[in-house]
């Protein structure tokens, strides 16, 4: 009787083992715990041992109920965590679809960068300025003087007081800057002289304390080319922009130079563009920004001899191109962010 309780428990446990769902392990259960089952038809054969076996052979099947019973337990408590974990790393099921939906990139920089490509394939060069400068790279080596209603502070966010700083620092008002910093480290790379030509793009945040309005806000965008080779002139300015405006409003787009005044160029002009904003509407004419050919005084300020080089130079604002392609009535729309606004774009 002793080896039947021994084979019956070693069995018990070896088929416990091949248990792998709730199911078999339930059918296992019956078999051996269940009340018609082969632990209980032993307990039922204890009546027919021998007297002197019987405390013997009831103190082992005591303890192989106790073992089936609490390796069983074991089983049971495994087994939905191991479910669990298979459920987990079911590669084959279909994924979840997110409920904010695919992001994408705001339309400024989405502008920005079609903005850079088409002058990237015009072979200029993609750079960037710090947005916190001084009024060297601001005015001075602009040729913008102490006098000029653009040096105002009242129109200028200066970090440092203007009225007690020797160099006060400010937000840049414009990407100018970046013409003096591009000729400035071509002219020191070339040891103190300008030995190569420049041909550059610079996209950027530009910092005014405008009044917030439909049209006017304190922060907005710029991008800025110039272009620096020997015997340029406003043919190839304007032949530039011609190109520019074909490659990025279609090929009936139109650009008119219309005389105007910067510090930092002269002959300078304001650029209007004749573009069809969407197939559904008439073309119309567009004020995008200033150009010029580079004024000497900027040149010799940089370390540039003017006798030797000449360029042009232009400054387009980002949000107005943003706003025209896309029909947006109100620069605030672009920087509040409301998502509902943002999907439509
Ligand atoms: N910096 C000028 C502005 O902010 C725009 C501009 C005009 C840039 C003429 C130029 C330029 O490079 O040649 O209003």
């Amino acid at each position: 009787m002793l080896e039947v309780i021994e084979q019956l428990e070693a069995a018990a446990l070896a088929q416990l083992a091949t248990t792998t769902d709730a199911d078999s392990l339930e059918t296992w259960r019956i078999a051996y715990l269940g009340p018609s089952g082969k632990l209980k038809a032993s307990m039922m054969g204890l009546k027919d041992v021998p007297k002197d076996q019987k405390p013997a052979v009831g103190a082992r099947l005591n303890t192989a109920k106790t073992i089936i019973e609490e390796a069983y337990a074991a089983r049971k408590a495994a087994a939905p965590a191991a479910k669990a974990v298979s459920e987990l790393i079911d590669v084959t099921e279909p994924g979840v679809v997110s409920q904010s939906g695919l992001g994408r990139r705001h339309v400024i920089t989405r502008v920005r960068e079609e903005l850079v490509e088409v002058f990237a394939r015009m072979g200029f060069d993609v750079v960037e300025g710090p947005e916190l400068e001084d009024e060297s790279h601001n005015f001075i080596q602009l040729n913008i003087p102490a006098e000029h209603p653009a040096r105002d502070p009242l129109d200028n966010f200066y970090v440092d007081d203007p009225a007690t700083s020797t160099s006060p620092r400010m937000m840049r008002s414009q990407t100018s800057t970046v013409q003096v910093r591009i000729m400035e480290e071509a002219v020191k790379r070339g040891g103190g002289t300008l030995r190569e030509p420049i041909r550059i793009v610079a996209p950027g945040r530009v910092y005014r304390p405008d009044e917030v309005d439909a049209t006017h806000s304190f922060m907005f965008h710029q991008i800025e080319g110039l272009y620096v080779d020997k015997r340029v002139t406003m043919v190839d300015l304007k032949s530039t922009l011609l190109n520019f405006a074909r490659a990025y409003f279609g090929p009936d787009a139109q650009v008119r130079l219309r005389p105007s005044f910067f510090p930092f160029t002269e002959p300078s002009a304001e650029v209007d563009m004749k573009i069809r904003l969407r197939p559904d509407q008439p073309v119309r004419w567009m004020e995008l920004g200033g150009c010029g050919m580079v004024d000497p005084a900027v040149f010799t300020a940089c370390g540039v001899d003017p006798e030797e080089w000449t360029g042009f130079a232009f400054g387009f604002g980002i949000e107005r191109l943003a706003m025209g392609k896309y029909g947006i009535p109100d620069i605030r729309l672009l920087f509040e962010n409301d998502i509902r606004f943002l999907s439509q774009l």
